[in-house]
């Protein structure tokens, strides 16, 4: 590690000695302006900026190749440092678990330039099995312990399977495009868009996805919002699913003024059969649906055990209110299976979701709401 950064500094100083015809070939370039607390590095691979990274409070990633097998590991930034895509940033082909990206910190504001691209490069790995077989695929970006900080207008392609996976506190996810629409003839398979766990103050705003699983998946979290979502090709906008990992709580949702279209399913949440959990205190409001093949809303305690639903995971407090749209010929539009009494305290209002084929294997479903 020293000696990492040790050569890194030389090079600094090489490049300061002579700034315009060492740009380009130069591994990264530092600007110190006033004081230590406010340099500007632009970094030109994966490994100067993994290894010095920390050191600047305002972080370029120029045309960045990251090599493969390896992570564009950005963890413990300066606290308010600013990190910047610019260009487009690939990755190497090998099969490994990833990630690819991952960044931590705190007060961290990471954006990009108005046409930067992140390029997963996913098509090398799709094979349709996602993360059920076939080549093992990195995970895309690892925002854990990532708190009281920004994504901004990120600009993604083909991810090899899930892209962020958020684990942090108070983080805002804003504008961020998603677009995995080539793996839909190609193989996508398990590219969730936001995975959301053991987090507290989540908010995801305006974000557009192409992809072939869920726009949105809450395993456990509190404090969270969905909001002005563009999703299509996926599964939908999903709680869960629920149980069976670490007894998880999801507590206080709110997903909102979003559209899903051309996909399984329109919103859902899925606890699991004999396992332990709770949902509570969710929220879908103003979600308009089209082109769902197989349930416009769904909301079972039967996941993994269909027909079989238990009562571990009550689902409480719960308001879907304005959810509206079309199925396909043969869909489900709701499709409610709770245990005996673990689904409690429902408001329901301005459900209307036409076509497809109405359930009648509904069970235990709660006052006010229908099948
Ligand atoms: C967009 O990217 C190209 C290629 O990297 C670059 O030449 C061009 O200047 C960029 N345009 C803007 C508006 O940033
Ligand atoms: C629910 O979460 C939202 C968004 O973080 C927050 O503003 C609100 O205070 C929370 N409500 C409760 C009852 O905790
Ligand atoms: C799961 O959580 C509930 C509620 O917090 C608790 O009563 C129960 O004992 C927990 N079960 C396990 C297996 O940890």
């Amino acid at each position: 590690m020293r000696t990492a950064i040790a050569s890194v500094l030389a090079l600094c100083a090489a490049a300061s000695a002579a700034p315009s015809s060492m740009g380009k070939r130069a591994k990264w370039t530092k600007t110190t302006r006033s004081s230590s607390s406010s340099t500007s590095c632009t970094f030109n691979s994966a490994a100067s900026a993994s290894a010095s990274a920390s050191s600047c409070s305002t972080i370029v990633l120029d045309n960045i190749a990251v090599p493969a097998g390896e992570t564009l590991d950005l963890e413990d930034l300066q606290d308010g440092a600013k990190l910047i895509f610019s260009g487009e940033t690939t990755f190497g082909y090998k099969e490994w678990d990833g990630p690819l990206i991952r960044v931590s910190g705190s007060n961290i504001a990471v954006s990009g330039t108005s046409n930067h691209t992140i390029n997963g490069g996913g098509e090398r790995w799709w094979d349709s099995e996602g993360s059920n077989g076939g080549k093992t695929k990195p995970k895309f970006f690892y925002a854990h312990g990532l708190d009281d900080s920004t994504i901004t207008g990120l600009n993604v392609k083909n991810t090899p399977i899930q892209a962020f996976s958020v684990q942090s506190d108070n983080i805002v996810l804003s504008n961020i495009n998603i677009d995995n629409s080539d793996g839909d003839d190609n193989g996508g398979h398990n590219t969730d868009a936001f995975d959301v766990g053991e987090s507290n103050g989540v908010t995801i705003r305006g974000a557009t996805v192409k992809n072939q699983d869920d726009c949105l998946a809450i395993n456990s979290g509190s404090n969270i919002i969905f909001t002005g979502g563009t999703c299509s090709g996926g599964h939908g906008l999903s709680i869960g699913s629920i149980g069976g990992r670490d007894n998880n709580s999801v507590k206080n949702v709110t997903i909102s003024h979003s559209t899903v279209s051309n996909s399984q399913n329109g919103i859902r949440i899925k606890a699991k059969s004999g396992e332990t959990g709770s949902v509570s205190g969710v929220t879908f409001s103003n979600i308009q649906l089209s082109g769902i093949t197989d349930y416009g809303v769904v909301i079972q305690q039967d996941y993994d055990d269909e027909g079989n639903p238990t009562t571990g995971i009550p689902i409480t407090d719960l308001t879907v209110q304005r959810v509206a749209g079309t199925v396909e010929s043969d869909a489900t539009p709701i499709y409610i299976m709770c245990g005996d009494g673990s689904c409690s305290d429902w408001t329901w209002s301005g459900v209307s979701v036409s076509g497809g084929e109405s359930s009648d294997d509904c069970e235990n479903v709660p006052s006010g709401a229908s099948c």
